[in-house]
């Protein structure tokens, strides 16, 4: 199939941070996988490339989920009335569990990659569980998929159930350097991505080991950050020598720099409660933060101070979090930051303005985006990624304009009914 073509239709995307552009019946051109722009007549040069036609159907940047759990998918939307540890250790860790065994995952991980295809995410990191051999059958589903995503089989050697618990660092680490080998040239479209699970679940030697391993494949790192009250205690207990959460990964390499002083992309999930010193390290090391609001929402995590993060110069993308978050929905995700944004300015910091609606767009798109390269816009040269909405589900009495047709189909999680047509770097997914 070509990766050469032009759609025609009503093209939104961020112009700025604060700004959303929109183009009625206007043409977005992919070239060989990359944007060449939007047009509101098409320049002849393309002329000669397929056009498809959306009428006044959105064109929107695809989505970008920093933060999901692929084999949490199952039980999304139960036991949304635990704390965090708690959660994890009758939901979360009982449900991974069960991914030893090939055949459940097979299962499980079809049900989650179908509903993923169809959502309006293009790109995400996505946390599988320690299990090597279903970790590879996920990154196979994925990539028939066409989705582009980061995979991590996780690691965890302390302070989990047995059958959860990878008996020693040396043998997660076996593990995680077969996993890479065996992978390695297998895919295009999805790459691996070391994945401490958290602090508690990884003892000094496994980090030793896991920055050995960051360093001699060149990966990327994906973790979670100062979620929860009572976690961050237990993270100051295990680990006094640390200045704070994030110094702990940061003393073994694997918070955006390593011991070389080289970056490589990093992705924490939550930073709820990050303190200032932690957001200064964030802000020079690059590491991205995932806002998962759902999941800090369901699990009471708190409100993560997005607007602070955001003035910080901090990278920041929008996360679902599934299964703290309930729904792969980034349109819920999108509205859920703007909501849980005016709370915190009522109930917390007057002086943290709200996040607007084009802002958690941006973060949607090129917030998360940025942490792939060149993705979440339709300026020249961004990978092209695409979802095709129609909102005619929703028919108005009154004259909307796209801006607030726009809107109401996020806050009415209008992804979840069904996408029209999804593009992920210059292939139709559907
Ligand atoms: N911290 C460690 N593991 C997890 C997880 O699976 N979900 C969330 N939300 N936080 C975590
Ligand atoms: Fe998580």
């Amino acid at each position: 199939m070509s990766d050469s073509f032009v759609l025609k239709g009503t093209v939104c995307y961020s112009r700025s941070f604060t700004e959303i552009a929109v183009h009625p019946a206007a043409y977005v051109v992919c070239e060989e996988g990359v944007c060449r722009g939007v047009f509101d007549a098409l320049p002849a040069v393309y002329e000669a490339l397929s056009l498809t036609d959306f009428g006044e159907r959105f064109i929107l940047p695809g989505l970008v989920d920093l933060h999901i759990h692929a084999p949490q998918y199952p039980f999304r939307g139960t036991g949304m009335d635990l704390e965090l540890i708690d959660w994890l250790e009758t939901r979360a860790f009982p449900e991974e569990a069960k991914y030893s065994d090939p055949d459940y995952a097979e299962t499980a991980y079809r049900q989650f990659v179908d509903h993923l295809t169809r959502s309006a995410t293009t790109r995400a990191c996505i946390f599988a569980t320690r299990h090597r051999e279903s970790t590879e059958l996920l990154m196979d589903l994925l990539e028939e998929s066409g989705l582009v995503t980061c995979v991590g089989k996780v690691n965890m050697d302390r302070n989990a159930p047995e059958p959860l618990r990878e008996a020693s660092a040396a043998l997660s680490a076996r593990e995680t350097r077969l996993w890479l080998e065996e992978t390695a040239g297998r895919y295009q479209r999805t790459k691996p991505i070391l994945t401490p699970r958290f602090i508690p679940s990884c003892t000094d030697a496994l980090l030793e080991e896991l920055q050995t391993i960051r360093q001699d494949w060149n990966l990327p790192v994906q973790s979670h950050l100062s979620e929860n009250p009572g976690e961050i205690r237990w993270v100051q207990d295990l680990c006094p020598e640390a200045d704070f959460y994030g110094d702990a990964y940061d003393r073994r390499g694997l918070f955006g720099r390593d011991r070389r002083g080289q970056s490589f992309p990093t992705v924490m999930a939550h930073c709820v409660w990050s303190p200032p010193e932690e957001v200064a390290r964030m802000k020079e090391n690059g590491v991205f933060v995932a806002h998962c609001p759902a999941s800090n929402t369901n699990l009471a995590s708190g409100i993560a101070p997005v607007r602070r993060y955001l003035e910080a110069g901090l990278k920041v993308g929008l996360g679902s979090d599934v299964a703290g978050g309930h729904t792969e929905s980034l349109f819920r995700a999108m509205t859920d930051a703007v909501q849980v944004s005016k709370l915190y300015w009522r109930l917390v910091d007057p002086e943290a303005k709200p996040i607007t609606f084009p802002e958690a767009f941006y973060l949607a798109t090129r917030g998360g985006g940025a942490f792939f390269g060149n993705v979440g816009s339709f300026e020249p040269g961004y990978e092209f990624d695409a979802i095709v909405l129609d909102d005619s589900l929703l028919p108005h009495p009154q004259p909307m304009t796209a801006l607030q047709r726009l809107e109401r189909a996020a806050y009415l999680s209008l992804d979840l009914l069904g996408l029209h047509a999804k593009y992920a770097a210059g292939r139709r997914i559907f």
